[in-house]
């Protein structure tokens, strides 16, 4: 979709060789400026697309593409070739057009007397006077690009920030809204910015590097430095080898931060690093107190002694983030837990002093009741104290660059009972803070000895609050799926859904599995996905399929599913062989299994599902036949809104959804109810509600239902076969119950806690008469519904909908 724009970029194409133009001297279109080493040109060039758009600019000489690393009109493009380059009388550099109107201009407050520009062997283009002082230089207006000895950063007198800003369009250089700049806190990491919200943090320097940037750890290409002191706070990288090209260049088209590293052999630019490095990375994913681990299932997790704010667990929770277990206690004091391998969180709020330790620093935290975690400033020099006020978000799980991290809890909840090490540390503080100093700090260096010794028991510092004892959710490799479904041949797809095609797999082990590979509908990110995920997995009940795990590997999403080797209701039913396997017992025990199922969707799991595709192929046959119901929760991650209510995607199945969500998009528990009233009439006639033909009137099955119903000969709608082995009276009152969850009124319908009951009640209890059922013909109905985007009509296959309701 987007040219790569370096090769379609027209440069100047002479050069005089010179790097130096003097206040005598000027630069026009078509002349170019050339680094002494031959490896910068300055010069004009244009985008493109807006083919007549020029620009002042410094670029690779000897790299083919010549890439841009520098622009100086980026907003202002000269629309002709009359550009002119020069220093003004006030010492100023000053870009002309044909009207000799300055369309840029450095803003050197410095008058000096022959004043020059020079290009540099840096890629700096330079004004200097003749004493070599510089007045003004590109290196402190940094564009999309951060060469190696350039600062990325702030100077704290004169408040310059030097920051990178990526590309509008690969052939506009005017500012994008992403930025990549030094955070201007006391604790300082960098800051990605997309627009006006926090896109990516590295995390604050600690001494040694960035918590949240391990891929900026010590390399043999270059080595970087973070200066911070009174005058300036800036990162800088500085090559080790002189002779490799890198640059690090903001990219709004991936939304990155990009390393490259040109390759002379290849002749093309190698991606080294980038940033967000994982989904993880995006700030603040988790909510605060959550900690996001990339490899787990979900990736979202509760530090320790910490719990889900909100227990109905929706996908939208996570990002309320965690409380606490228990309430601090600032007065009678409380406590802390230690964590290890995170990226610090979050530094808005934070305080530093740089000669304190430790164990000053713990002190310092619990004197201030907003104070909720501290650590050391300074890993290197091991001391410095850095502290948090208010909620900590953002963390990561890193194990390779993370550090230590304390978080305040009650003290009941703290960390007290826990390695010997932290009990020594809590002995420690008292006697520091109360007797000795000296002692105080053996007794912490000790701590920190054992402390660095023992982060393996600590290094886990995230609980799922028990949440994930019962179950064993995995994630799968793109390639053990593609290797046990024989790459997704058509030999072994089970069927088409309205989320994706099923596909049978058999695992390295020998376990057999149903992949179900998701249509990139979905415009969820990956870490919400996986908590879905994760959430659905946590549903478990005798009559739904087990969920194994996820699948997340580039575009490609998929669920892993217990293998059903009976596949589905609807493969019984309505064959006229294979219907002979079902009796009635066996029939009223599928029944009961799917009524139990959806009861514990609706009400008794902690999620309350509503299924939204509740139908006959849904609901899969173990070797055993009993009844498990597929494909719940997949509408709440791609139907649109999650709770009762509207929704703009229409997800279901004709024939079984109720009126009042195929018109309105209205759904609740009782449109659920009424295709569970649907299935039973289906199950006992052994025929589809759709598609339902009868020669003397046009009504669909439940309309004959009804009308059976009220002549009085419901017995009529049953399956000749269910006849021979049924008990009348129990078929009857399974009709019964149909007619009353197919009601046209929802609130009219029975709820399925009422459904189980009245399904196990052994004696003929006196139920209430069911009034008319919706849509009780077919075609009438679906017809007039004007809002309704009709489906390809198809009698044989039932695929699921989701259709975008134009509302
Ligand atoms: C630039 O320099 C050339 C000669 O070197 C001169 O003819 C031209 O007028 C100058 N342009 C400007 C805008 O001063
Ligand atoms: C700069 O040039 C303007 C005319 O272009 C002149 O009026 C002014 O005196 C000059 N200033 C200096 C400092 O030379
Ligand atoms: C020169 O630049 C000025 C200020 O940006 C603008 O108003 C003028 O139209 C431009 N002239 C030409 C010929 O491009
Ligand atoms: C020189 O350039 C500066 C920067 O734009 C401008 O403020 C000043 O007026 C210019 N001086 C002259 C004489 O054009
Ligand atoms: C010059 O200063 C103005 C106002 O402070 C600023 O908007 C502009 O970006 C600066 N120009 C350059 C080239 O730095
Ligand atoms: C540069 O040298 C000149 C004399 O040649 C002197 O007047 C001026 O102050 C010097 N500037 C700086 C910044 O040292
Ligand atoms: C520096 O890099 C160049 C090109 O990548 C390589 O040929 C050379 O051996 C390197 N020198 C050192 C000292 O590593
Ligand atoms: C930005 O990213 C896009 C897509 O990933 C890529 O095609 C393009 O080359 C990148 N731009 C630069 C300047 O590296
Ligand atoms: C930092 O801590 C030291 C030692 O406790 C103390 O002397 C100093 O005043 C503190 N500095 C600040 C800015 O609080
Ligand atoms: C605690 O820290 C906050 C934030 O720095 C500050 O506003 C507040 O005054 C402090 N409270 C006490 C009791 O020191």
């Amino acid at each position: 979709m987007f040219i790569i724009f370096p090769v379609l970029l027209f440069f100047s194409r002479f050069s005089d060789g010179t790097d130096i133009i003097t206040s005598s001297d000027n630069l026009s279109d078509g002349r170019t400026l050339v680094s002494r080493d031959g490896n910068f040109e300055l010069g004009f060039f244009n985008s493109a697309s807006s083919g007549k758009n020029r620009y002042l600019g410094i670029w690779y000489k000897n790299i083919p593409v010549h890439n841009v690393v520098w622009v100086a009109n980026r907003c202002s493009p000269i629309t002709d070739s009359s550009g002119v380059l020069m220093i003004n009388n006030t010492s100023n550099l000053v870009l002309l057009n044909k009207s000799r109107s300055i369309v840029w201009a450095s803003n050197s407050t410095n008058e000096a007397q022959n004043p020059v520009v020079q290009l540099l062997d840096s890629g700096n283009l330079v004004l200097r006077d003749r004493n070599g002082s510089i007045l003004w230089q590109s290196f402190d207006y940094p564009t999309d690009t951060l060469l190696p000895e350039m600062k990325l950063g702030r100077d704290l007198r004169s408040g310059l920030n030097r920051q990178l800003s990526a590309w509008k369009t690969p052939d506009d250089p005017c500012p994008g809204d992403l930025t990549h700049e030094m955070e201007p806190y006391n604790y300082p990491g960098l800051i990605t910015w997309k627009g006006s919200k926090k896109y990516f943090r590295s995390g604050p320097w600690n001494g040694i590097g960035m918590s949240g940037a391990p891929h900026l750890k010590p390399n043999p290409l270059f080595k970087f430095d973070f200066i911070s002191n009174k005058e300036e706070v800036y990162y800088i990288y500085h090559l080790i080898n002189k002779s490799v090209t890198t640059r690090l260049v903001l990219n709004q088209t991936s939304i990155k931060g990009e390393l490259y590293i040109w390759n002379e052999e290849a002749r093309t630019w190698k991606l080294y690093n980038q940033f967000p490095w994982d989904d993880c990375d995006n700030y603040g994913t988790c909510g605060a107190y959550g900690t996001c681990v990339n490899t787990a299932l979900p990736p979202c997790q509760c530090l320790k002694g910490f719990r889900l704010k909100s227990q109905e667990g929706s996908s939208e929770d996570w990002f309320q983030g965690c409380v606490r277990n228990k309430p601090l206690d600032c007065q009678k004091g409380d406590g802390f837990i230690k964590f290890g391998g995170l990226k610090l969180p979050d530094t808005e709020h934070s305080w530093v002093n740089r000669s304190m330790n430790l164990n000053e620093c713990r002190a310092k935290c619990l004197e201030n009741c907003s104070c909720m975690a501290y650590t050391t400033l300074d890993i290197k020099e091991n001391r410095g104290c850095a502290i948090w006020f208010g909620d900590l978000v953002d963390l990561k799980k890193v194990e390779a660059a993370g550090q230590d991290l304390y978080v305040r809890v009650s003290a009941a909840d703290s960390d007290h009972e826990g390695t010997k090490g932290k009990t020594k540390m809590k002995a420690g503080l008292i006697i520091a803070s109360t007797i000795l100093v000296a002692i105080g700090a053996l007794v912490i260096t000790n701590y920190i000895c054992r402390g660095s010794r023992n982060v393996e028991g600590i290094r886990n510092g995230t609980s799922n609050d028990g949440q994930n004892e019962d179950m064993e959710l995995s994630l799968f490799e793109l390639a053990e799926l593609s290797k046990a479904t024989n790459d997704f041949s058509s030999h072994n797809k089970l069927g088409e859904g309205g989320f994706g095609s099923v596909y049978k797999g058999t695992l390295l082990d020998g376990k057999e599995i149903a992949v179900k590979r998701l249509s990139k509908s979905s415009e969820q990110g990956l870490v919400e996905f996986k908590n879905e995920v994760a959430l659905i997995a946590k549903l478990q009940h005798r009559n739904l399929v087990k969920l194994l795990g996820c699948c997340i590997q580039g575009e490609e999403k998929m669920l892993v599913y217990e293998y059903m080797p009976n596949k589905s209701l609807d493969f019984f039913i309505f064959d006229h062989t294979r219907r002979n396997l079902l009796d009635w017992p066996r029939r009223f025990y599928i029944i009961c299994g799917i009524a139990r199922g959806l009861l514990y969707l609706h009400q008794d799991s902690r999620l309350r599902i509503i299924h939204r595709d509740l139908k006959a192929s849904n609901v899969l046959l173990d070797g055993e036949m009993n009844p498990k119901i597929s494909d719940f929760g997949l509408a709440r991650t791609f139907g649109g809104e999650q709770s009762e209510g509207n929704t703009k995607r229409v997800v279901g199945t004709y024939g079984y959804m109720a009126p009042e969500y195929a018109i309105d998009g209205q759904f609740s528990v009782k449109s659920d109810v009424f295709s569970f009233g649907i299935l039973l009439l289906e199950i006992i006639s052994g025929m589809k509600n759709r598609g339902f033909y009868h020669v003397n009137h046009n009504v669909n099955l439940i309309g004959h239902a009804w009308r059976l119903w009220k002549e009085g000969n419901p017995s009529e709608l049953i399956d000749s076969f269910v006849l021979e082995s049924c008990t009348l009276s129990e078929v009857l009152r399974c009709i019964h119950i149909g007619l009353l969850c197919v009601q046209q009124h929802p609130e009219d319908r029975p709820n399925m806690s009422s459904v189980v009951l009245m399904l196990s009640s052994e004696i003929e209890t006196s139920l209430v008469q069911p009034k008319e059922p919706g849509f009780l013909f077919e075609k009438k109905s679906f017809e007039t519904s004007s809002s309704f985007s009709k489906p390809k009509s198809s009698s044989t296959n039932e695929l699921s909908l989701s259709v975008l309701e134009a509302r």
